[in-house]
């Protein structure tokens, strides 16, 4: 497969590109600065995108990449940090300015393939501080932006533009990369995640070629997708799991189990309620509610292992950033992280298998789709691992995990009724410790103020509250007032992310 590699001076920056690339049918691989010339020298590499990233060219340590990049005489398109480190490698001058951010337009000076499909004047998304005020000899300038600094520039393969065509908000960002894939670099391949299937389904058949696999499935689409390749590539000899830690929205377990089963996987069911609930009640810090979760997982799973002594690879349905996140090494096959359940020889003799390490999320709704997987497991929205736990603030009581679960569930489904759930990036409501006088017949009682949170997102980074109109929001409050006695206020949570995050804890 022909394909672009993404210089990584910034893991979201980098991720946004080669997202953008693959979205477009162009194959894109994330690489280190000091891997990359090995990386790209490949023939199948086709070109080199320098990301951007938050360093400024002049800082102590400030990342690089090594200059055989060039050499190589493949296209190169540097974006904002990237461009700049063009233009100072180059021998042109970065300087710090006043800076542009947001949405800026800028004008094309120069007709140039890598912007066929733009008008001469569009708007981009720029962020920068520091700017080209020289450019390189050798190098023309292809468009200047509103304020007058040099957007874009050119000389032979080698690109720069000083604004970020990863971003949704430069509305011909992904043209432009695709410009820069196809027509300056010549790309034809054409990258589809589901004509990928086959061969990850033979890759994990030459991996686990002997003993059982185990996989916890948790009815998102990545465990899912996961454990429906496993059972394509060794049949009988999954062990899919589910671990029912009580922190799952209302009927959740039964419906993931019934899922997976009309896709031919029998579950084995882990009742683990009151042991996490337990170790959990009374514990108010976010983070320690995660640690617990974390550890008691940890827990059963070595126990599980003990019952399944057919057990020799586990699979996990880690995806493509947090393998670059993690730095691990492409084909590392071993549990090396797992230092949390550390202790047991016989852990770290079991092989691991990642079928989804090469995919983006959405790319495994691609594959989720392609296999059949019913739409509520494709669309499903991100659930926390640790569950209603973080969605309890302030000390874990069962009474409170009760109300955010039934509310929550009078939020999807008035949502749904609206049509607007599948819409969303996330929907569900969370309770803490303050209290609200309300009146109920004709006694004040002293209860909970519920909170909704409805947010649009494209990828969780940033994310936006949802305007859900009134009428449902009243609807969302009568039903959670009336059903749930306890409650006597709810509350719309109306920030963005940031300066919020999505989840209260
Ligand atoms: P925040 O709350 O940081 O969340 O804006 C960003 C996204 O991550 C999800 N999230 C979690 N997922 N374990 C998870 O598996 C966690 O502990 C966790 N905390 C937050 C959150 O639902 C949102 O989609």
């Amino acid at each position: 497969m022909e394909r672009v590699v993404v210089v990584n001076f910034g893991g979201q920056y980098a991720h946004l590109i080669a997202r953008r690339l693959r979205e477009s049918g162009v194959y894109a691989e994330i690489v280190a600065p000091g891997d990359a010339p090995s990386v790209a020298a490949s023939p199948d590499v086709k070109a080199v995108v320098l990301s951007g990233g938050p360093a400024s060219v002049y800082a102590p340590g400030a990342p690089d990449v090594p200059d055989e990049i060039f050499r190589l005489g493949k296209p190169v398109l540097g974006i904002c940090y990237g461009f700049q480190l063009i233009a100072r490698k180059f021998g042109g001058r970065v300087e710090r300015g006043a800076g542009e951010y947001g949405r800026t337009r800028v004008r094309i000076v120069e007709r140039d393939p890598i912007f066929d499909g733009w008008s001469d004047e569009e708007y981009v998304w720029m962020s920068h501080g520091d700017f080209v005020a020289r450019l390189p000899e050798g190098f023309t300038a292809l468009a200047v932006s509103e304020s007058g600094y040099v957007a874009a520039a050119r000389a032979g393969v080698t690109y720069g533009v000083q604004f970020h065509p990863e971003v949704a908000h430069t509305a011909k960002g992904r043209l432009l990369l695709e410009n820069f894939a196809r027509r300056i670099a010549g790309v034809k391949s054409v990258w589809r995640p589901e004509d990928q299937i086959q061969r990850v389904v033979s890759e994990i058949r030459q991996r686990a070629r002997d003993g059982e696999v185990l996989v916890a499935v948790s009815g998102g689409v990545d465990s899912t997708v996961t454990a429906v390749l496993l059972k394509m590539a060794v049949g009988s000899r999954v062990r899919a799991v589910f671990v029912d830690h009580g922190l799952f929205r209302e009927g959740e377990p039964e419906r993931v189990i019934a899922a997976l089963k009309s896709l031919g996987i029998e579950v084995h069911y882990v009742d683990a309620r009151e042991r996490f609930l337990k170790r959990l009640e009374g514990v108010a810090d976010c983070e320690e509610k995660r640690r617990i979760v974390g550890e008691t997982f940890a827990e059963i799973f070595v126990e599980l292992l003990s019952r399944f002594p057919g057990v020799r690879h586990i699979a996990q349905g880690t995806l493509y950033p947090d393998v670059i996140e993690s730095g691990a090494v492409r084909g590392a096959d071993r549990i090396k992280s797992h230092h949390n359940v550390g202790g047991l020889p016989r852990w770290f003799s079991l092989g691991l298998i990642e079928p989804l390490r090469e995919f983006y999320k959405d790319e495994v709704r691609r594959i989720a789709r392609a296999l059949g997987l019913p739409d509520e497991i494709v669309n499903r929205h991100p659930f926390p691992g640790p569950g209603l736990a973080v969605r309890v603030i302030g000390p874990l009581t069962r009474r409170k995990l009760e109300i955010a679960r039934r509310a929550t569930k009078i939020v999807e489904e008035e949502l749904e009724r609206a049509g607007l759930l599948r819409r969303v990036w996330q929907a569900f409501a969370a309770v803490g410790e303050d209290r609200w006088v309300g009146v109920k017949g004709d006694r004040r009682v002293d209860g909970y103020i519920v909170t909704v949170r409805v947010v649009e997102s494209e990828d969780a980074m940033t994310a936006d509250w949802s305007r859900v109109p009134y009428e449902v929001l009243e609807k969302i409050a009568a039903r959670i007032t009336s059903e749930i006695p306890e409650v006597t206020m709810v509350t719309y949570a109306v920030t963005s992310k940031p300066p919020s995050t999505i989840e209260p804890c």
